[in-house]
Order: structure tokens, then C-alpha cells, then sequence
């Protein structure tokens, strides 16, 4: 399976950070952003990888990640994005690279500890998302249980007012080829965007979208709350001290 991953956007709500790089070069303790999600691909044996990004500073990311050695990459490419058209239109710019095989998509500022790497041996055809239960879900994509089998999702709400579930759709998705065909039939949301939701809509009305819990810690990094959150845990987990040892920096 090849790996995609989606880092364009300008970063609008981590204004004035943003105005400095790429949102996904921001530091998450002591690794730029886009280096979790690499790993989480390459821990995952996924290897050839994709790169969108966009905006003033889609240039920095060559300057950091260079060819992708470092993280164990063995094949890197880039592409950029025009306009910021949503997380489906950005997607739809990996066609060429996916080239007809089974791709692992992952959003650039989402972070976590748990492994996909089962879940990616397993997959065959369809499409696959993770999630995760979350105190906010109304800042999501949130899935909708069937009322008589609690294991079937009947639909993904985007940003709902009134949350379905207290699951997060997380930004990681595994998809077969024809995700490309699906993304060429969608129409703009309420917020001018092309909705990864509706993708994943597509092939839930097909019978044919599976899920798992990612089995860790997950964030996205698209706030300040949340990048905050985010250096928390990973200053934790990389330097092995409690919570409470932080307040010594204090
Ligand atoms: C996007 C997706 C949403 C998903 C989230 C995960 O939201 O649209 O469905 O739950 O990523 O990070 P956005 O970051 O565009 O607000």
C-alpha cells in the first residue's frame, strides 16, 4: 500500500504561527508535525509516500524532510495544491502516484501513538476509517450507529450540531482505487470544501465502509488547544515523565 499525506491549508486558525511555516512544520515537542504521521505510515510498513501541500510556504517541506531518508521514506514525492478546496480535493491530486493501488491517507496535524499496521495488512478493498471517542465531537466528522447493529455506521455527519455519537471520524482512511471516482462526483459543502465525509459516505451507501478504534492516544493539531494538547503528550512520551513532573518547568 502506498501513503498520502495531507498537509496543505493555511493554517488560518494558529494565526500568527502560520504566517512563519506550514502549519504541519509547526513543533509537536521535539519533531516538526508531519514527522508523526510518517512514522505512523512507515511503522505501518507503508514506505512510498505522498506529500500535498500548498500555500506561502509549501516550499519549507523540502528543506525539512528532504527525501525522507531520515524517517525511513524510501520513496518521497510532493504535490501542491492550488487552493485550499477541502481535504477531497486535495486528495484527488494523488491519483497519478496511487496508480490504481490501495492507499493510506492521513491528515499532516493528526498525532498518535497507536499502530494501523493490522488494520492496513488486513485491507483488501472498500474503505476503512478510524475512530476515536472524544469530548468534543461536534468538531468532527462523527459517525452515526445503526440503532439495531451497533456495529454499522449508517452515515458520517460533518461537524454536526448535535452529535450522533461521542466517536470522532479521525483524519486516517484506507481506501481502494475507486476513491478517485468518488471524489470526481462530489459537489462543494456548506464551507466551500470538498468533504472527505462525503467520500467516506460514498462508500458507506455501497454497503462497503469499515471501521476500527484507533488504540492510543489521537489528536489533531489544527488549534491551539489541540497543538497544545498534542506537545503534552508528546513530551510525556518521549521524555517517559507524569504529568504532574511538568510543573517543574512552571
Ligand atoms: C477534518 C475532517 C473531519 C475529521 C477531522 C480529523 O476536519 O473534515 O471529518 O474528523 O479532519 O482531524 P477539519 O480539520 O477540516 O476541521
Amino acid at each position: 500500500m502506498k501513503g498520502v499525506v495531507l498537509a496543505g491549508g493555511l493554517g488560518s486558525r494558529l494565526y500568527p504561527l502560520t504566517h512563519a511555516t506550514n502549519k504541519h512544520l509547526l513543533p509537536v515537542y521535539d519533531m516538526p508535525m508531519v514527522f508523526y504521521p510518517i512514522r505512523t505510515l512507515v511503522q505501518a510498513g507503508i514506505t512510498e509516500i505522498l506529500i500535498v501541500t500548498g500555500g506561502p510556504h509549501a516550499g519549507d517541506f523540502m528543506g525539512v524532510l528532504r527525501n525522507g531518508k531520515e524517517l525511513g521514506v524510501t520513496h518521497l514525492e510532493y504535490a501542491y495544491q492550488d487552493n485550499e478546496g477541502g481535504i477531497a480535493a486535495a486528495l484527488s491530486l494523488c491519483e497519478d502516484f496511487a496508480d490504481n493501488e490501495n492507499i493510506a491517507v492521513i491528515l499532516g496535524d493528526n498525532t498518535t501513538d497507536a499502530s494501523i499496521s493490522d488494520a492496513v495488512q488486513r485491507f483488501r478493498e472498500g474503505a476503512m476509517v478510524f475512530l476515536r471517542q472524544v469530548s468534543d465531537p461536534e468538531r468532527f466528522g462523527v459517525p452515526v450507529f445503526d440503532a439495531e447493529d451497533a456495529s454499522r455506521i449508517i452515515a458520517i455527519e460533518e461537524k454536526p450540531d448535535q452529535p450522533k455519537s461521542n466517536y470522532a471520524v479521525t483524519g486516517l482512511y484506507l481506501y481502494d482505487a475507486r476513491v478517485f471516482d468518488f471524489i470526481k462526483t462530489l459537489e462543494p459543502s456548506a464551507r466551500g470544501e470538498l468533504e472527505i465525509t462525503d467520500v467516506n459516505n460514498a462508500y458507506i451507501e455501497r454497503g462497503e465502509l469499515q471501521w476500527a478504534e484507533l488504540d492510543g492516544f489521537w489528536s489533531d493539531a489544527g488549534t491551539f488547544e489541540s497543538l497544545f494538547r498534542s506537545n503534552v503528550f508528546w513530551a510525556q512520551r518521549s521524555t517517559g515523565r507524569a504529568a504532574e513532573d511538568f510543573d517543574a518547568y512552571l
